[in-house]
């Protein structure tokens, strides 16, 4: 029999979970990232990002998973694929929006030689969501691309080390933003994390940037997705008129990686981590 702690809800409206409910999200968590374990070898230069949409769909559908971005909002795909200076919500099967340093024309939505992206999966499994997203390298990455990524991955890494109860959601925020500043790189400020659990967007706001022992409290039983984006510019964003892709105003490049997590008695649960261990920008296929 579940015990529930009868949906507590903090002041700021963020749900206290139960032991049970970890279960499920560790679930939820692991079939999105065995996903995105899965469709790294089929990144390469002449792949189209409609191509790894299909294969990501197919993933999904056999993992006995629901697809929470289809039909969300009216978008219709199994992810969101960002490419160089697109920050996130890119759509799979679009024209990739052309790029200050590409260096040679494109077709339609096909992968070129150097180009990154990012692959951002949401599933549903027994109610839970589990919501992740991690780069990608079409080919060989140029070395400034390498190092935004590796910023990128270890600034939620250090994000997540803020996660135990007693800190603060302005404390997630501020080691992120220091860490990214330090490295003369910006965060992105239009976008956040979120809580999620039986739902995909829940209180609070997950900021990427903030001031220490600011914001709500962390309390055991918490769930949410810490998702930094960061450019190699400016950070601001413009929307296109899809009303989806975000891209870097300056065209700059941009990268994002992304964990659902919960807060436990001393600390945090990763609940997307790879099964493969291939959560990792030096990571080649
Ligand atoms: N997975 C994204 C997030 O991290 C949300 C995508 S919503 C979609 O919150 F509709 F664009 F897919
Ligand atoms: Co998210
Ligand atoms: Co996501």
């Amino acid at each position: 029999m579940r015990h529930d702690t009868g949906g507590r809800l903090t002041r700021d409206g963020i749900r206290i979970h139960d032991t049970a409910d970890f279960a499920g999200m560790h679930k939820a968590g692991a079939v999105a990232a065995r996903i995105l374990d899965e469709v790294a070898p089929h990144v390469y230069p002449g792949q189209t990002t409609a191509g790894l949409e299909a294969f990501i769909r197919g993933a999904v559908e056999e993992s006995g998973a629901t697809s929470a971005t289809i039909g969300y909002k009216g978008y219709q795909h199994a992810s969101c694929i960002s490419v160089n200076h697109v920050v996130c919500h890119g759509i799979p099967g679009n024209k990739i929006p052309k790029w200050k340093n590409d260096t040679h024309a494109r077709s339609d939505d096909s992968l070129i030689d150097g180009d990154i992206l990012n692959i951002d999966v949401t599933v549903i499994v027994d109610g839970w969501f589990g919501d992740t997203s991690r780069m990608y390298v079409a080919g060989e990455p140029k070395p400034y691309a390498q190092r935004l990524m590796q910023v990128t991955h270890d600034a939620l890494m250090i994000g997540i080390e803020a996660v135990k109860p007693g800190n603060t959601f302005g404390d997630i925020g501020h080691a992120i933003q220091s860490y990214v500043e330090g490295n003369r790189m910006s965060v992105v400020r239009d976008f956040c994390g979120h809580g999620l659990g039986r739902v995909f967007h829940a209180p609070p706001n997950v900021l990427h940037y903030g001031r220490a022992g600011s914001g709500p409290r962390l309390e055991e039983g918490m769930f949410f997705t810490i998702e930094p984006m960061v450019n190699l510019g400016r950070p601001e964003t413009k929307v296109l008129k899809d009303e989806w892709t975000a891209i870097t105003r300056d065209k700059s490049l941009s990268a994002q990686f992304e964990h659902s997590v919960g807060v436990t008695a001393d600390g945090v649960e990763i609940f997307t981590l790879s099964p493969a261990g291939t959560f990792h920008p030096t990571w080649e296929s």
